[in-house]
């Protein structure tokens, strides 16, 4: 029998080294490197490939770019306008999906919903490695789906499922999940690196010789360590991310690769009694407020992928006890905020360095962007000073060094999504001032922080 050989591939980017190394020369991170027994048996360098159909290896002829026939590749729907919106418009026959996340986050409530839908208009096939079917049936049935059109699989061996599938050639296949699949010709335990990143590139393989969309399930360790989803994103064509806070209901699910259409695509959803349902119109969850107004709340509009998201941020500022004041930021940046606090020190003359400031943006949403800096600012100045904001003011703004108000990208959507809320006040940049007049909408430009000041 020949020698098993192995190789070393870092965890946190996928690039394979010959022998062991302290630092990964590729993304220079520590102690990232972990051992992939290759199969002896089939000797390539990258393990074993799904070799079902031979037609492969004869369509691969050179040929000019135009000549490529793209209308061979139409999307369908997967029945789901959120996860649409995020895959960039649908599903793309022949992609590989995966759905990453922590456990409990409900991606598999999400693709067992998807998949009972799709059943009725096609072909779809889950196969289940982590609950049993019975989990999953009764799972279906509380949540009323429509059960007779699915074919189920319990089954954790990648080249079974592969045959499997070759007979029922489902057109969607879900494999939940890909840490419990293994290979026979693999000498390491499911989980580890050299199985799951064995096991997608064969699965992926098939998926693209089969013309079928195979959805990958895959959990995110908090340290994002051991066969974390980075090994695989290189292979994959989307790599979806379901996040959610575990105190909160609301799921957003965003994409982080697309080959397909645009990332930073955000899908909003709940998770109720009865499974994950869609929220089409974001901004009336993230900002149910009370009636009355508060000190240190300020509403923003943040620009998601396509299309424009109320929130509501929130600021408390109160005396320090502490030698370092605390600065903790919920939702958006830490460093942001420090840099925040000094440029309104500086250029508004408003000291904070006794005070602890919190920052949070309800509902549990991660704010990314800089539009979000003039919010943060005025929510602080408005705990700060225990003055409360008009009820139907919005604002955004990113905030410069020197004290400048810079314009944001999508200004005028922005303004209008707010006047749809009901918002008549609107504190922007000077760059951002729509051309024409929004009906019921009182839009004031600033271009230094010390205007914004004055106009609250
Ligand atoms: P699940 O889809 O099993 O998560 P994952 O596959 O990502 O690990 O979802 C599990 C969580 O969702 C569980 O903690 C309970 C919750 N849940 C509900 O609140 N309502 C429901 O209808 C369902 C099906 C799950
Ligand atoms: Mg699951």
């Amino acid at each position: 029998m020949a020698k098993a050989k192995s190789a070393y591939v870092c965890n946190e980017c996928g690039a394979d080294y010959s022998k062991w190394m302290g630092q990964c020369t590729a993304c220079n991170a520590w102690n990232s490197l972990s051992e992939v027994r290759l199969s002896a048996a089939k000797g390539s360098a990258r393990g074993a490939r799904y070799e079902g159909y031979a037609g492969g290896a004869v369509q691969n002829r050179v040929q000019s770019l135009a000549d490529v026939n793209v209308a061979e590749t139409p999307r369908f729907s997967s029945g789901t306008q959120e996860l649409d919106r995020v895959l960039g418009g649908g599903l793309v026959p022949g992609s590989a999906i995966l759905i990453g996340g922590e456990p409990g986050a409900g991606k598999s409530t999400l693709l067992l919903q998807t998949m009972c839908h799709l059943a009725s208009v096609m072909p779809a096939l889950y196969i289940t490695g982590e609950e049993s079917l019975q989990q999953v049936a009764l799972r279906a049935r509380r949540l009323g789906l429509p059960v007779d059109k699915l074919q189920m699989l319990s089954e954790t061996s990648v080249e079974q499922i592969c045959t499997i599938a070759e007979q029922h050639t489902p057109k969607v296949m879900v494999i939940d999940s890909i840490q419990v699949m293994h290979m026979a010709d693999v000498q390491s335990a499911p989980g580890s690196v050299s199985q799951v990143r064995e096991s997608a590139a064969y699965l992926t393989c098939f998926a693209k010789q089969t013309n079928t969309v195979l959805f990958l399930v895959g959990h995110v360790t908090k340290d994002g360590t051991l066969a974390g989803p980075k090994v695989l994103e290189h292979m994959i064509d989307c790599s979806l991310q379901l996040e959610g806070s575990g105190d909160s209901r609301f799921r957003t699910l965003r994409s982080h690769k697309n080959r397909f259409g645009a990332v930073n695509e955000l899908g909003v959803f709940a998770m109720m009694e009865n499974g994950l349902k869609e929220v089409k119109n974001p901004s009336a969850i993230f900002l149910s407020r009370t009636e009355e107004s508060s000190p240190g709340s300020v509403v923003m509009v943040v620009w998601e992928g396509t299309r424009p998201i109320l929130v509501e941020i929130q600021a408390l500022v109160d005396q320090s006890h502490m030698n370092n004041p605390r600065r903790v930021a919920v939702g958006l940046e830490q460093n942001r905020l420090a840099m925040l606090l000094a440029v309104l020190h500086r250029h508004g003359g408003l000291m904070t360095g006794d005070q602890d400031v919190f920052v949070n943006v309800v509902g549990g949403v991660k704010v990314l962007e800089t539009g979000a800096d003039l919010a943060l600012l005025l929510a602080v100045v408005s705990s700060f000073r225990d003055m409360p904001l008009a009820q139907d003011l919005m604002v955004f703004g990113e905030v410069g060094l020197s004290g400048e108000i810079r314009p944001v990208p999508n200004g005028q959507e922005r303004i209008r999504e707010a006047a749809k809320h009901g918002f008549r006040r609107a504190i922007v940049p000077k760059g951002n001032v729509p051309k024409e007049a929004i009906p019921g909408m009182e839009v004031v430009a600033v271009s230094r922080l010390s205007d914004a000041l004055d106009a609250v």
